[in-house]
């Protein structure tokens, strides 16, 4: 059985005070309605953490991630955080790879295969985000792009350390413009995920990987989007950010 969960990448939002209020409501919806075999996942900005962290507590339906983290274990990076900090303040996840940061800060997949690595060596899960551009999809590139992603970022890992990892299919088109991927183009991508996956670590491995979805889901597309065979759940941006939407979409199985 595949681990079914919806994240919510706060990006860069919320002041602190907004945050901790964000997270309280969440926190006190998920009690009431959500699930058991549902994991919701909070990502918020660094300085949200300590914070968001004592709000979940023990809340066993909720736990706390990072939305990046450097690649060494510490030392002389001015502005950078370690996962031995994040661990420190109870984070469980780290985002890495997401477009934004691949755009933005430059990171490779070479890059991303070394963060990987610290973030699994401190026993922290990365949430890994693969995904391509709507140009590279209208050039029919799109398969064989996502899947490049994984084989460079990931494909050093053993078995052992590739089951521990979730994986974020988020088309770049699909990105905060209210376009979403249709829930044929969102499956079709996410098998093709699994058997490149099953290609390489054998289908026990690729059938216990969760794959989630991430562009413009928000609670009225998440229902069909999640019960598609080979989507597990959610990486969520815009919709994290109002609790209502947020669980909602947790309730979306
Ligand atoms: P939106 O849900 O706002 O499209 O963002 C998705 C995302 O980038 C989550 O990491």
């Amino acid at each position: 059985m595949r681990n079914k969960i919806v994240a919510g990448n706060w990006k860069m939002n919320n002041t602190l005070e907004e945050g901790v209020s964000l997270a309280s409501e969440i926190v006190n919806i998920v009690a009431d309605e959500l699930k058991d075999d549902v994991k919701m996942i909070l990502c918020p900005p660094f300085i949200h953490l300590n914070s968001v962290s004592k709000i979940i507590g023990d809340a066993d339906k909720i736990a706390l991630g990072a939305q990046n983290c450097n690649d060494n274990l510490k030392g002389a990076f001015t502005g950078e955080i370690s996962v031995d900090m994040l661990k420190s303040v109870g984070v469980g996840y780290v985002i890495l790879g997401h477009s934004e940061r691949r755009e933005y800060f430059g990171e490779s997949n070479a890059f991303l295969a070394k963060k990987v690595k610290t973030v699994l060596e401190a026993g922290l899960t990365p949430i890994f985000c693969c995904g391509e551009t709507l140009e590279i999809r209208e050039k029919d590139e799109h398969f064989s792009f996502v899947t490049k992603q994984l084989t460079e970022s990931l494909f050093h890992l053993s078995a052992a350390d590739f089951q521990k990892i979730v994986i974020a299919y988020e088309p770049i088109w699909a990105i905060g413009t209210g376009v979403t991927a249709s829930k044929e183009q969102a499956q079709e991508m996410h098998k093709n995920l699994r058997e490149h996956i099953a290609g390489k670590y054998g289908s026990d491995v690729a059938d216990s990987i969760s794959i989630l979805y991430g562009g413009s889901c928000n609670p009225k597309n998440a229902k069909d989007l999640f019960a598609q065979k080979d989507i597990d759940g959610g990486l969520i941006g815009g919709a994290a950010l109002k609790s209502r939407d947020f669980v909602d979409i947790g309730k979306s199985y």
